[in-house]
């Protein structure tokens, strides 16, 4: 076990006694600082398992998931701790502040988080100038998103926004249309928005890819909660529109797993432990409805190595953590990897 891993059970109930939000901010300083004293270095030393996926080589299977760093200020460090992926965002055109606080909540007797952040970013401009000059080994993804005052009439516009300004630094970009928290977004999940909202995408990508003279992928991120007949009809889309990759999923507005717990009503999204089965679910739908070429990132519920076994086995050719991570700490990190060779 790494210093760093050790340091995390002894920090963790001193982080937990802090507002959630504050924790995370705290952490994520504290890991910059510990990646410029070289103290991430040896996470995950003797596992190496690089993956071709889209034409890219992902150093190992896992990935962070958006939202831990939406303003891309820590992918090296990141990248150092042993993850074989970032992804930054959501990032939307305009730089917005989110949601009135407190937004984030830990449900820690089901290993979850309650959020309603609200795509609080410093808009795509600043990330952009920051990935400009990143060494990382690590896939960088760009998640981006609209404006909460975009109304989604105009909502291809912020995202053709975001990709043109992304496209140059970015590995994949991911479409994020599937946060709970920006009012209507989880409309353009619709078959007619969805298929209008990719040709665009896909359209502007194969401009970009003559003036860039490199291909970015374009997944599309999508929720937990789509009943079959919606499941079905984003497969149709995807396969036709010949997406790069889906990821699945988003957190949920399912309350269910969480019943009878005092934060159960709070406005949101919740991920952890609870999203886990659902999203297993989904993920395991689009991988019998879409074309074989098509690849899955599987994220939702990942809190022991064993569940990102899960996801693999469910059709995932790469996992991301979020939730799992504020439980656990980098010893997930290593989990995951030595339980997916
Ligand atoms: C505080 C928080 C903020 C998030 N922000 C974003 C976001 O900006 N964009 C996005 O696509 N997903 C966002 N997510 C969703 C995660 O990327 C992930 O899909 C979800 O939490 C399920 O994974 P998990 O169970 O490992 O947390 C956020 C999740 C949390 C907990």
């Amino acid at each position: 076990m790494t210093l760093i891993e050790s340091f995390y059970p002894v920090l963790k109930p001193w982080l937990f006694k802090l507002d959630a939000e504050r924790a995370h901010t705290f952490t994520v300083k504290m890991m910059i600082i510990a990646h410029r004293l070289g103290m991430l270095k040896s996470v995950v030393s003797g596992t190496p398992q690089s993956r071709d996926v889209m034409g890219l080589t992902f150093p190992n299977v896992l990935g962070l998931a958006a939202g831990m760093d939406k303003s891309a200020s820590a992918v090296e460090a990141w990248g150092s701790l042993g993850f074989g992926s970032v992804e930054v965002g959501t990032l939307t055109p305009r730089p917005q502040p989110g949601n009135p606080k407190p937004r984030l909540f830990r449900l820690p007797e089901h290993e979850a988080l309650i959020n309603r952040m609200g795509f609080n970013n410093p808009g795509i401009q600043s990330a952009v100038k920051k990935l400009e000059n990143r060494r990382t080994k690590a896939v960088v993804g760009v998640n981006i998103g609209k404006n909460f005052d975009t109304p989604n009439e105009d909502a291809v516009k912020d995202y053709l926004i975001c990709l043109k300004a992304a496209y140059r630094v970015a590995d994949y970009i991911a479409v994020n249309i599937s946060s709970p928290n920006t009012k209507g977004l989880r409309d353009l999940q619709a078959e007619g928005a969805v298929r209008e909202l990719i040709a665009a995408l896909k359209n502007e990508q194969a401009a970009l890819k003559k003036e860039h003279g490199k291909t970015v992928p374009l997944l599309v991120k999508i929720a937990p909660d789509l009943n079959d007949m919606q499941i079905e009809a984003l497969a149709r889309v995807f396969n036709e529109q010949h997406i790069d990759g889906v990821i699945a999923t988003n957190t949920t507005i399912d309350r269910t797993a969480v019943a009878g717990h005092r934060l159960e009503k709070e406005a949101g999204g919740l991920s952890g432990a609870p999203v886990r089965e659902r999203s297993n679910l989904v993920l395991q739908a689009f991988r019998m409805l879409l074309k074989e070429q098509i690849p899955i990132i599987g994220v939702g519920g990942i809190v022991h190595g064993t569940d990102a076994k899960e996801k693999m086995k469910a059709g995932a050719s790469l996992v991301q953590v979020y939730s799992g991570l504020v439980y656990r700490g980098p010893a997930l990190v290593r989990e995951v990897l030595e339980s997916v060779i």
